[in-house]
C-alpha cells in the first residue's frame, strides 16, 4: 500500500507512525506530510529517516490510503485533491464526521458501517472511542436509555504544544516560576479546568457536543439521552472517563463484568481489595480500554443503573490505532475484491 499521513510531524502522526510499524501494515511507499514549517524536516519509520514534505493538492497521487491528522481545516481543504487522486480518506479531525454519507467508525463497534464510505472514513472523537468501546456491549445486550459522561483529559489531546506545555509549566511551577499559559487557555501543570474547545449557545463546549452527537452515530442510536462534561486534567497522555448508565432492561455488575471481559478491545482492571482500576499510569502506550468500578447505581431501581470508570490512550485506541484498524479493514476489503487468479486451463 501506498501511504500517506497528512500531520506526520504532530502527536498523533507521530503514533500513527509507530502504530503501522508495529502491527506491520502492508506500507510499500509511506509519504509524510505537514506544513511547510517542518519542510527539510525527516520522520523515522522502520529504522529510515524519511523527508517531510508541505501537503498540497498535489502530495497525493499515487497514494492507496491517506491517514489524516492535521486538523478539520486542512482536510476540509486537501479532501477534493485526495478525492480526485482514487486514495481513501482516513481522517482523525471532525471535519466529515457528521456527514450522512461518511462512516463513522469503531472497528469494535460498528465494523459493518465500513463498507458503504465513498472514498472518507472518519476516526471518531477520541472520548467517543474510548466510551463506545466500553458501553457497546451492554448496549448491545440490555440497551442503554441514558449516558452520562465526565472526562478527565489529557493534555497531548490538545496536541503536541499542549503535551509540552504541560512538562515546561510543571518545571516551572516546581522551580517557582508562574506557568504561562500558550497553547491552553489555562495553566495545565497542576490544575483542571473545563475543556478548552469554545462554549455553544446551550452551554456545551465543542468537546461535549462531539462526545455527544458522535456516539449516538457510532451506537445507531439516535435516540439515545446522552449528556458530557469534558475536562483537562494535568496527565500527559490517556484520557479518562467516568460513565454512569441507565439501563432499558436489568443487569447486574456480574453480568456486566462478564460481558466486559469477553469484549474486543476492553481490558477489566477492577481489584476492589486493592483499590486498582483504570489510570493513565496503566492505559498510556497500551491498545486496550481498561473499565472497572463496575458496580450498581445505588440511586437508580435494582439492576437498571451501573457506573463505570475507564481509562484508554486517546492517541493511541482513541486516534491512532482506531484509524490503522480502519485502514487494515480497508485493506482486507480490497484484497477481498481482487478477483482469484484464473485457474490453469490443462490442455488435453
Ligand atoms: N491529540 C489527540 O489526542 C487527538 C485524538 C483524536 C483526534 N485528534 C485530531 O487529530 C488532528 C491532529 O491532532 P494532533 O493532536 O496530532 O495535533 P498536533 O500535534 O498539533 O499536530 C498537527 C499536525 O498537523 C500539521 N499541520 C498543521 N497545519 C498544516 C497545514 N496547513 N498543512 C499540512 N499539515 C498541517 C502539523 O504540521 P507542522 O508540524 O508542520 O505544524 C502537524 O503535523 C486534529 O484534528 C485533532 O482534533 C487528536
Amino acid at each position: 500500500m501506498h501511504v500517506a499521513i497528512l500531520g506526520a510531524t504532530g502527536v498523533v502522526g507521530q503514533e500513527i507512525l509507530s502504530v503501522l510499524e508495529q502491527r506491520d501494515f502492508p506500507v510499500t511507499t509511506l509519504r509524510p506530510l505537514a506544513s511547510p514549517r517542518s519542510a527539510g524536516r525527516t520522520v523515522t519509520f522502520r529504522g529510515r529517516a524519511i523527508a517531510v514534505e508541505a501537503a498540497g493538492p498535489d502530495s497525493f497521487a499515487g497514494m492507496d490510503v491517506v491517514l489524516a491528522s492535521a486538523g478539520a481545516t486542512v482536510t476540509r481543504e486537501l479532501a477534493p485533491a485526495i478525492r480526485k487522486s482514487g486514495a481513501v480518506l482516513i481522517d482523525n479531525s471532525s471535519a466529515f464526521r457528521m456527514d450522512a454519507d461518511v462512516p463513522l467508525v469503531v472497528p469494535e463497534v460498528n465494523p459493518e458501517a465500513l463498507p458503504a464510505h465513498r472514498g472518507v472514513i472518519a476516526n471518531p472523537n477520541c472520548v467517543a472511542i474510548i466510551l463506545t468501546v466500553a458501553v457497546a456491549p451492554i448496549h448491545r445486550a440490555v440497551g442503554i436509555r441514558r449516558l452520562v459522561v465526565s472526562t478527565y483529559q489529557s493534555a497531548s489531546g490538545a496536541g503536541l504544544a499542549a503535551m509540552q506545555e504541560l512538562r515546561s509549566q510543571a518545571r516551572d511551577v516546581l522551580e517557582g516560576r508562574e506557568p504561562v499559559p500558550r497553547a491552553l487557555p489555562h495553566p495545565i501543570a497542576f490544575n483542571v479546568f473545563s475543556h478548552n474547545a469554545a462554549i455553544g449557545p446551550e452551554g456545551y463546549n465543542g468537546e461535549e457536543t462531539k462526545v455527544m452527537r458522535e456516539t449516538r452515530k457510532i451506537l445507531s442510536d439516535p435516540d439515545l439521552a446522552i449528556t458530557a462534561t469534558c475536562v483537562r486534567v494535568p496527565v500527559l497522555r490517556a484520557h479518562t472517563e467516568s460513565i454512569n448508565l441507565t439501563l432499558a432492561r436489568p443487569l447486574s455488575p456480574e453480568r456486566a463484568r462478564a460481558l466486559l471481559a469477553q469484549a474486543p478491545g476492553v481490558e477489566i482492571v477492577d481489584d476492589w481489595e486493592r483499590n486498582l482500576f483504570p489510570m493513565p499510569a496503566i492505559a498510556s502506550g497500551r491498545d486496550a480500554v481498561y473499565v472497572g468500578r463496575i458496580r450498581r447505581d445505588l440511586s437508580q431501581p435494582d439492576g437498571m443503573g451501573l457506573d463505570l470508570f475507564v481509562c484508554g490512550d486517546q492517541l493511541r485506541k482513541g486516534a491512532a490505532l482506531n484509524a490503522v484498524q480502519i485502514a487494515e479493514a480497508v485493506v482486507a476489503s480490497r484484497a477481498a475484491k481482487v478477483p482469484a487468479a484464473p485457474a490453469e486451463v490443462a490442455h488435453g
